[in-house]
């Protein structure tokens, strides 16, 4: 049988994309095998978000080199947000790869695959929405993610993800309804609506499709019977209105969990990175929104090193993180993007001192997660059960607030049960139906 091997680096936007990836190799009547040496197809999903992101790439991307070189029938595709970063110079430093494909372009895929040719294949136009309309093949019967809009059009001066996405891009409610009512016919019961900023949902669509705003499609897929849990990433802090705060308080199925990157606590770092909110409008509506939900969950991504960041400016840091007491912090150092505003400001801190600052935020929001999650032991949870965990004789879910629980009892994936919490860690928590 013809034969494929997927690898998928990235976001959740590039999970899902990897999900249509493998319906379109699978309708080629290619089978899933689980290394490179085995697979006549080779494919890679990239990001391109960090430099340790294309590095981690480039570690695997050697080893389809060598299969190639001893047989040189193997395809090799790159597809996802590195190539669409580089476009034709992505094939000077990888001359065996046989075809990229931005995201924009994973329709072309069936042709890459079901007729090759001799010569290199790029497709990096700019075309709206199309992996969004695209069928993809889940691995996860329970939970389906549902790309609500494709693209950014903030213009955050460290981040390459508007230079390889394109602008923002809205899809229609009824694109969105049809999609979730096939899924919850397939057995879905919780979905995850995907955009770089689903706070902007609908500021694109034309005129007539105006009142379509992210809390009127929430309130939409709320009325969808079989749907139990609706959750939502990414919100930018500046759009995280009321009326949003309001739809997760009061729609049942969407979940009390809301990721909220601050990427500073520095004002002055804010405003270099083009985030449009200040650390006190930030914590304004971590305010309003604990205020407004009862037991919401916040979490954050957090950026140290970023071109000019001094000490008082990660002490700022800091001192939100404390304020702010996250139940969970992505963090990252910064990383220059080629293309980028950031990438030419001066003053660029040296690898040491972003090293030390990573470390010291780590230690601080680790410490916070662990102290919020602390205060569940004793709690009863309602837990999504997905399976197996990888302990023997314990079962693995989440809470509404994205938290992972592992517990004993019997319960069937699926099924949402009640865990009374016995125990706690900085991730996850432990528990007994
Ligand atoms: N659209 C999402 C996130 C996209 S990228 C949002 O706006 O929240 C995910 C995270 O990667 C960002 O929140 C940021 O913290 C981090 N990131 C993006 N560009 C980066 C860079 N050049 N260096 C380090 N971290 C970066
Ligand atoms: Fe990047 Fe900013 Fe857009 Fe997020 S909102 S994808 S960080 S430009
Ligand atoms: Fe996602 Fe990385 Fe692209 S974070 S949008 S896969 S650059």
């Amino acid at each position: 049988m013809d034969t494929y091997y997927l690898r998928s680096f990235g976001c959740q936007m590039n999970e899902h994309d990897a999900e249509r990836i493998r319906a379109v190799l699978e309708s080629q009547g290619l089978a899933p095998v689980a290394t490179p040496d085995e697979a006549r197809v080779i494919v890679y999903n990239t990001c391109t978000v960090r430099r340790s992101a294309d590095e981690r790439f480039a570690g695997h991307i050697g080893a389809a080199a060598r299969i190639k070189r001893q047989d040189p029938r193997r395809t090799i595709i790159v597809t996802g947000c590195l190539p669409q970063a580089e476009r034709e110079a992505f094939f000077a430093t990888y001359p065996f790869v046989d075809a990229a494909i931005g995201p924009q372009n994973l329709d072309r895929l069936a042709d890459v695959v079901s007729a090759p040719t001799r010569e290199r294949q790029g497709f990096f136009d700019d075309r709206p929405l199309l992996s969004g309309e695209m069928a993809g093949r889940r691995t996860r019967p329970f939970q389906a993610w549902v790309q609500i809009m494709t693209g950014c059009t903030n213009a955050c001066s460290y981040c390459i993800v508007p230079l390889v996405r394109g602008p923002e891009r809205s899809r229609t409610v009824q694109s969105i309804l049809g999609e979730t009512h096939a899924l919850v016919a397939d057995g879905v019961r919780e979905i995850t609506l995907l955009g770089q900023n689903v706070n902007a949902y609908g500021r694109d669509l034309p005129r007539a499709a105006q009142e379509a705003t992210f809390p009127s499609l929430l309130a939409a897929l709320d009325g969808i019977d079989g749907i139990e849990r609706i959750r939502f990433m990414t919100s930018h802090p500046r759009d995280l209105s009321d009326d949003l705060i309001a739809a997760i308080a009061t729609l049942p199925s969407i979940c009390e969990h809301v990721h909220l990157p601050v990427q500073s606590g520095s004002s002055a770092i804010l405003a270099a990175m083009r985030r449009s909110y200040t650390p006190d409008m930030y914590l304004e509506r971590v305010a309003a929104l604990r205020h407004g939900v009862r037991d919401v969950a916040v979490t954050t991504d957090i950026i140290v090193g970023f071109p000019g960041e001094t000490g008082s400016d990660f002490a700022a840091t800091l001192d939100l993180v404390r304020a702010a007491a996250f139940d969970g912090a992505y963090t990252f150092m910064y990383s220059a993007r080629a293309g980028t505003a950031a990438a030419e400001m001066p003053d660029q801190v040296a690898t040491e001192v972003k090293r030390d600052r990573l470390q010291r935020l780590i230690a601080l929001t680790q410490q916070e997660a662990r102290q919020r999650r602390q205060r569940l032991v004793g709690k009863r949870c309602n837990v999504l059960v997905e399976g197996p965990s990888r302990h023997a004789g314990t079962l693995r879910g989440r809470t509404r607030q994205n938290v992972t629980v592992n517990f004993t009892g019997t319960a069937v994936a699926g099924a949402i049960v009640s865990v009374l919490v016995t125990d706690a860690t900085s991730t996850t928590l432990r528990g007994h139906v």
